[in-house]
Formats: C-alpha cells, structure tokens, sequence
C-alpha cells in the first residue's frame, strides 16, 4: 500500500511536509523497477539547469550567464499588497522552505523595499485573445498588456529574481518556472546541502491555448480526496489549469447529490474489481475546488448521461429503462446502460442533479458525458442531449461534453471534447461550423490511460500504444481537418482508470506523458521539437525522484546517467546557510 500522505491545506499556509513529498511504493514490477532506477544510490553534482530548461517551453527565453542569482539564507520575498498575489508568494515561500531550509518571509512591497524574490502585478492584464506577440527584445520588451490572463515575465540578474504579470495566476506560472530553474533537489522534503543558484536572463511566456487540462476518473476506481490534491500539485507544476473530475459511470457514483441520496450511499459503494469504492462528501469537493482554485486550477465536474449509469440505475431503477432494476456492475464493459429518455422523472433527476454540482462549482463548466449510449436510438440520444443542454444552461453554466453531443443543436459557448483516432471527423467539424468549441484529448496520443509499451503492466491498448513521442508529437492546431485552430479552447489528457487503483500507479500514468500534453497547451507551436523537448524532459527525472512522484522511465528521454540530486541530509538551517 502507498504510505499515505499528510493532507495538505486548501486555504492557508501549506504544511513544510508537502503531501508531494510522500514516497510510495509502486504496485507493479516495472513501477519497482522505474522507483529503483529513478531512486538511484549514485551521488552525483548537480547539473547545472539552464534558462531554457522549462517545460513547458516559454514563449521567450534570454540566458545571461554573466547574471545568475544566488538565493541565500537571509532572501526575502516581497510582493504588491493584493491578496490574491500574496497568496502565491505565500505558495512560493512554501515550495522553497522545506529543502533549503531558509525562513523567506513573506513582506509587503509597500513596507520593504529589498528583496531579492519580487513577485510584482502590473495591474494591466489584457484577454489573451488581444494579447500581441510578446515582444522582441525580452530584456525592455513586453509590457503586462502584452501577457494576458495567465503570462507572465522573470527576470533574473544578480541581485534579484522578479516575476511580474497582470494577474495572479500568471504569477503562479511564474513561480513554477522559477522551481524548475533552482536545482532539482528544491523538491525534497528535507533541507539539503546545495548552491541553490538560478541562471541568468529573462524569460517571456503566456499560453498557447486557453484551456490546459487532465482528467482523472474516480468513478471506475475511486480516489479520496489527498489523491486527487496531489493530482492538482502535478497540474499546476506544468501550468495545465482544468482538472476534469470523471464523477459517475457504471461502477459507481462519487458525488453526494441531497436530493437524491441513494446515488452515493447505494451507487457509491461500487467499483471495478469489487473494492470498496467511495464518494465525496459535498464538503470534500469544495475542498478539492478549493485547493485547485488556490493554484489556479478550475475543477470540471462530469456527471455521464444518459450513458454510463449504471449506478445510478442500481441507486433509483425508476430511472431505469423498464423500470427494471439492474444488478450492481462492477466490470469494465461500456455502452450497457442509460437513464430513460422517454420519462419526465428523468429530466427532474437531471436537473436536480446538475443543479446541486453547479451549485458547489465556482468553475464555469458543466460536463454532460454524453459518449457511448450505443443503446439510445439516434434521434432519442439528440432530443435527451438538447433537454440537458438546457438544463446545464439554466444552472448558468457552460456545457462541455464529450464529442457524441456533435449531432444536437448547438447551445451558447458548448464545448465538445474530441476524443477519436481519426481526425477526418465531418460531424465534429460541423458542429463546430455551427459555433461549438473544442477540446483535443486524441485517444492515440492524449489518453494517458494507454499502455506506453506492450510491457506496461497497467492500461489499454485499444487506441493503440503511446509512448512520450506519441504523446507529444500532434498540433492541437490542425489536428481535426476542417476545424481552424481558434476553434481549439485546448487540450486535455484524460485518465481513465479501470486498471489504475493506486496513487502510484495515476502518477506512473502520468509521468512523463503529463508534461508532454501540458506543453502542446501551453507552449508555442515554433518551439515544437522532439529532440529539444526530450532534452529538456529528462531534467525532469531527478525532480520527480526527489518529489517521490512514480514515474515511467520512459526509455527514449535521455535520464541522466546519475540521479542530479544530493540525497538529503539533516543539516541545519545553520549549517545550509553556508554550503557552496
Ligand atoms: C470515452 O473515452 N468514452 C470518452
């Protein structure tokens, strides 16, 4: 069993233990073999991390080597007075503590006036949409009008590190760029003897697509609650900014609904394999909402229908087709099942349902599902999808749903989110003419739920295998033809989980294909380059061993030969002051 992990606040100051920092063990022999090998017992020097080491890629890199930035014992982070930016400069502080073992306190830019870690808001965001090219020369160039909603600028010189952005949540980007360019060993949990020296230059970056995000299912195998917020601490690393909850399907229900309790206490007792399963309690999701929003993270609730309800059905068979009530399912099977259309106490549960998650959802999405109701005749499955695109509507929220929704009438703003393995798909491509957006999660290249290799001990395989490359080389932009890229909201990696039952076995999952979809989200597409991006990825190992995160040692990154962190001493705050 994975330890378990301290649970981490939502609100105020994190614990200097972050849950992050938990090791785990792996569940199956190649995730043993991927923590030995990550875990290596070699010390090795550090590697020196260069200024365009970032993944995802910035947008504008400028190394001075002549201007490196030691961070030292007596550092002091300043920030504006905003709440919001305090927040994140708290957030930083935190990420910093643990393994340097300095204090960096938090201060007041109006009461201080040194430094060296300025987090400054421009206060002059511009929509992304209007932002400019972010300017050519990275040294004067662009101003915060030119960084949208979440860009951000850093600048490092001898004297201080300064990030600056017209909003929090680009400081918060910049701050996860900024724990990329300190030595991988910022990610233990305990102080460690290390210069911890930032390279020279300035780095001018803001994302590519608007929506960045990942989705974990919890309805197939359930995850508390201390999971899924060391899922958000993953997404946030690699400026991804939706997490897309799967809360209900066949196997069970994981969202409490006062109206209709039966759907947690009976449908919420099941999963595949016939484990306990669980659900969350609506306390339990604001707490996950909570967490998210406080790194920037909009958490996308997906109740499936008509399809996928099996649990439902089991909880309430008035739902059911029939009226028939159909035995619990805890295989992994699909297209079985669905709420029936021609019932008006369909549309009640419908609407009563979706009313209550939209209530405890600060977001603006709503996700319908809508895929693989193979038993609901065509024309049904359109009438039942425009009736529940009505209702998401008159929770005020934003419809997404799965690409099937293609054939319903078009609803203001909806979403479709493209999950094929074609992409010659006119009936996408037509909804799309008719004014709907897209989220790309391609099953061949963005459904981390597939098996990496033949010998992956865990996944699927049915849209074939994704090693990192596959993962990581498509174009958002073009990949649907017929559909312009200002279509595309984004990208997104989904995490189905019927052979995924542990921690370890999501992050394994994950690591490294996360941070290969985070950069087709954030990056631009003239930074696309395998060799470049692998290059860079491998870094990333010794951070990730450092953090206890399980991962896939993917065998076509370049890992470094040693592991470039220190193993992690004991040493006093005293003692780490004076490390050269
Ligand atoms: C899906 O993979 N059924 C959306």
């Amino acid at each position: 069993m994975p330890t378990t992990p301290a649970a981490p606040s939502e609100t105020g100051p994190e614990p200097l233990d972050p849950v992050e920092l938990s090791v785990r063990q792996p569940a199956a022999a190649e995730l043993a073999r991927s923590a030995a090998h990550a875990a290596g017992e070699l010390l090795a020097p550090p590697t020196p991390v260069r200024l365009g080491d970032v993944v995802p890629a910035p947008e504008l890199v400028a190394p001075d080597p002549a201007a490196d930035f030691l961070l030292t014992e007596d550092a002091v982070i300043r920030v504006d007075a905003d709440p919001a930016a305090r927040d994140v400069a708290e957030q930083l502080a935190e990420l910093l503590r643990p393994a340097t073992g300095y204090p960096l306190p938090v201060t007041d830019s109006a009461t201080r006036a040194d430094g060296p870690l300025v987090l400054t808001l421009s206060g002059a965001a511009a929509p992304a949409d209007a932002a400019g090219p972010a300017g050519d020369d990275v040294a004067d160039g662009a101003g915060a009008e030119s960084l949208g909603d979440e860009g951000y600028r850093l600048e490092v010189t001898h004297a201080e590190v300064r990030i600056t952005a017209g909003t929090p949540a680009g400081l918060f980007h910049g701050v996860q760029t900024l724990r990329q360019l300190l030595p991988a060993a910022v990610e233990s949990a305990a102080p460690v003897a290390e210069r911890w020296v930032v390279p020279g230059g300035a780095i001018v970056d803001r994302p590519r697509f608007a929506y960045r995000g990942a989705m974990l299912d919890v309805a197939r195998h359930f995850f508390g609650v201390d999971d899924v917020l060391r899922v958000i601490d993953h997404l946030a690393r690699y400026k991804l900014n939706h997490l897309h909850l799967h809360l209900t399907d066949d196997q069970g229900w994981r969202i409490a609904v006062d109206s209709w309790p039966r759907l947690t206490e009976v449908g919420g007792t099941t999963e595949v394999g016939d484990g306990p399963g669980g659900w969350y309690t609506k306390d339990d999701y604001r707490r996950i909402v909570r967490y998210a929003a406080r790194r920037h993270v909009t958490v996308v609730p997906e109740i499936d229908l008509p399809g996928h309800t099996n649990a439902a059905l089991v909880a309430y068979p008035e739902l059911a087709p029939g009226k028939i009530p159909p035995p619990p399912y805890t295989g992994t099977e699909v297209g079985f099942s669905y709420v029936d259309p021609a019932d008006e106490r369909t549309y009640a549960f419908v609407a009563e349902v979706l009313g209550e998650v939209a209530a405890l959802t600060p977001g603006p999405w709503l996700h319908l599902g809508g895929d693989e109701a193979f038993k609901v005749p065509a024309d049904t499955y359109r009438g039942f999808i425009e009736r529940a695109q009505e209702l998401v509507a008159a929770t005020g929220k934003t419809v997404v749903g799965w690409h099937q929704l293609a054939p319903a009438g078009h609803a203001d703003g909806r979403v479709l989110q493209w999950w094929g393995t074609n992409g010659d798909d006119p009936e996408t491509a037509d909804a799309v003419r008719r004014g709907a957006r897209l989220i790309l999660s391609p099953a061949n290249h963005a459904y981390v739920d597939m098996k990496y290799t033949a010998e992956t001990p865990i996944g699927h395989d049915w849209a074939g295998l994704i090693d990192v490359r596959r993962a990581y080389d498509w174009d958002p932009g073009t990949h649907l033809t017929g559909v312009p890229a200002e279509a595309v909201l984004g990208v997104e990696a989904p995490l189905w989980t019927e052979t995924v039952t542990t921690l370890a076995e999501v992050e394994f999952m994950l690591f490294p294909r996360l941070p290969a979809v985070a950069e087709l989200g954030w990056s631009p597409r003239s930074t696309h380059d395998w060799a470049a991006f692998r290059d860079r990825l491998a870094g990333h190992g010794p951070r990730w061993t450092a953090a206890g995160i399980a991962f896939h040692p993917a065998p076509e990154i370049p890992w470094p030969a040693t592991p470039a962190h220190r193993i992690p001493t004991q040493r006093s705050r005293d003692d780490a002051t004076h490390t050269s």
